[in-house]
């Protein structure tokens, strides 16, 4: 954590230093946004009648906070950081995606206000990451609540489409791999623009889905009764597939760093035993959940790397760079 004094206004927020390095990479307008940020909590705890208590850890695009009505009911306070970075999905298209799903097995939310990019969000318990659970049930259960997501989205451009969303991997990948100064093999980036131009030419507006875009096991977080529930949604009309391959690319952190281990062959056997599981437990494609998996696993490896998350980005462009040595 990092104590980010606003003199203005005395009271320190203290911002999870992920966050904070968000919000500096967003130059002047994000540590205007930091120095702000007691002034926009305390608005809102005034407006929503709230109490903020202690920040929660694991965000990267908001400051996320325990909160209580004054009912005394627990609630959770996200304020989005300015737009800018890339890779984070605009905040309209947050909030598109949680009134469309209107609850289960996303979060449910309470309130919002476009002018400060915040919402009122019911409480839930902890992330599928922190309660000790093996890679393989973590994973079979990201999936099963990505699935429960799913339903009919309208197409009137609230949200991208498949191939939209393919094209845009098939910029961010080439263009980020050239600023970061080619940081793994070029067949690596030439395999996840094959993956990504697959899946674009292979998308359907007809069938698409509202896919979460972003499944992890810190995205799902304990429900009132058995089940998970999603918070932090990208927001895509795209194909099940795509929601597929993201829990195999970022679901569960080991599962990553077991795929970086293994020699290419093994790699390659790995991803394509999960794709056809994740694909028969949800009656998908298999070769079309391994093209999202592949494109976001090195999608992903290059945007840590782009924010200076060097050590997190490792794992995915090394297992990035065994797929590709194998496909060779
Ligand atoms: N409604 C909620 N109830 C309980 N914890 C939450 C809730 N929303 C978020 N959190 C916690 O805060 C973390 C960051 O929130 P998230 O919405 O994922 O922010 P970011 O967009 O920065 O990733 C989550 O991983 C989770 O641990
Ligand atoms: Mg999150």
């Amino acid at each position: 954590m990092s104590h980010q004094g606003d003199p203005r206004h005395g009271a320190p927020a203290v911002v999870p230093d992920r966050l904070a390095r968000s919000a500096r990479a967003l130059g002047a307008v994000g540590r205007a946004w930091l120095a702000d940020l007691p002034a926009l909590v305390a608005s809102l705890e005034a407006d929503w009648s709230i109490t903020v208590g202690a920040p929660l850890e694991g965000g990267q695009a908001a400051y996320v906070a325990e909160a209580v009505t004054r009912a005394g009911t627990p609630v959770v306070l996200k304020v989005s950081i300015p737009p800018g970075i890339d890779a984070f999905a605009p905040f309209d298209r947050v909030l598109s995606a949680l009134l469309l799903a209107g609850g289960d097995p996303y979060v449910g939310l309470l309130r919002h206000d476009v002018p400060r990019q915040a919402l009122l969000l019911e409480r839930l318990g902890p992330p599928m990451a922190d309660l000790g659970w093996t890679v393989e049930s973590q994973v079979d259960a990201l999936a099963r609540t990505a699935a429960r997501g799913w339903r009919p989205v309208p197409d009137d451009g609230r949200f991208p489409d498949g191939a939209e969303a393919a094209r845009w991997h098939v910029d961010f990948i080439p263009s980020t791999w050239e600023a970061l100064a080619r940081p793994c093999p070029e067949a690596v980036v030439d395999l996840a623009v094959a993956c990504a131009t697959a899946r674009e030419a292979a998308a359907d507006p007809g069938r698409a889905v509202l896919v979460h875009g972003d499944v992890h096991a810190f995205n799902a977080l304990r429900g009132a009764g058995a089940g998970f529930r999603l918070v932090d949604p990208e927001g895509l009309a795209s194909e099940p597939a795509h929601d597929l391959g993201v829990v195999l690319a970022r679901g569960v952190r080991e599962w990553i760093d077991g795929l970086a281990a293994s020699d290419p062959r093994r790699a390659v056997e790995t991803m394509a035993r999960g794709c056809r599981h994740l694909g028969r437990l949800a009656g998908v494609d298999p070769e079309a959940v391994r093209q999202w998996a592949v494109t976001e696993v090195v999608s992903t490896g290059l945007f840590l790397l782009g924010l200076g998350h060097d050590g997190e980005a490792e794992p995915y462009l090394r297992a990035a760079g065994g797929l590709a040595a194998a496909a060779r």
